[in-house]
């Protein structure tokens, strides 16, 4: 279930991401959403810009959108070896939770 496959680097480096990057604009979020915040940042930036050409951008995009998404690698709808395994854990409040805390950091003006 959890397997993330990550090594230690990823995960300093989503920590580190995390710790520097969380505003006052973050919005609330449960515990169980925090936990796995790093680990999304880590590719998808903690303000929702990625920093690499492949990882998409999810700052100001549609929640609903994003939660279809998550729930189409879920189900294997929408296939991508990187993603399939992030959204496979994700129960249907953490995806809820996820699309809605990305869809509402703010892309940098
Ligand atoms: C190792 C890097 C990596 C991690 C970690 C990661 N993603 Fe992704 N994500 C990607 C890539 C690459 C894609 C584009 C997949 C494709 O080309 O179909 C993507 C696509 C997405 C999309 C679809 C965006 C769109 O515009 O269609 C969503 C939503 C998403 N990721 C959310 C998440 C969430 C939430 C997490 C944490 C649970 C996460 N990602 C963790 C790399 C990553």
């Amino acid at each position: 279930m959890t397997d993330f496959r990550l090594n230690r680097s990823a995960v300093t480096l989503a920590l580190v991401l995390f710790s520097v990057g969380v505003h006052a604009e973050t919005p609330k979020l449960d515990e169980k959403v925090k936990a796995i915040l790093p680990l999304c940042a880590s590719c998808h930036g903690i303000d929702g810009i990625s920093s690499v050409g492949l990882y998409p951008n999810l700052s100001g995009q549609k929640p609903e959108y994003l939660a279809k998404q998550l729930h189409d690698f879920k189900a294997g709808r929408r296939n991508d070896p990187v993603m399939r395994p992030m959204a496979e854990p994700l129960d249907d409040a953490a995806i809820d939770a996820l699309s809605r805390y990305f869809s509402k950091v703010k892309p940098p003006k």
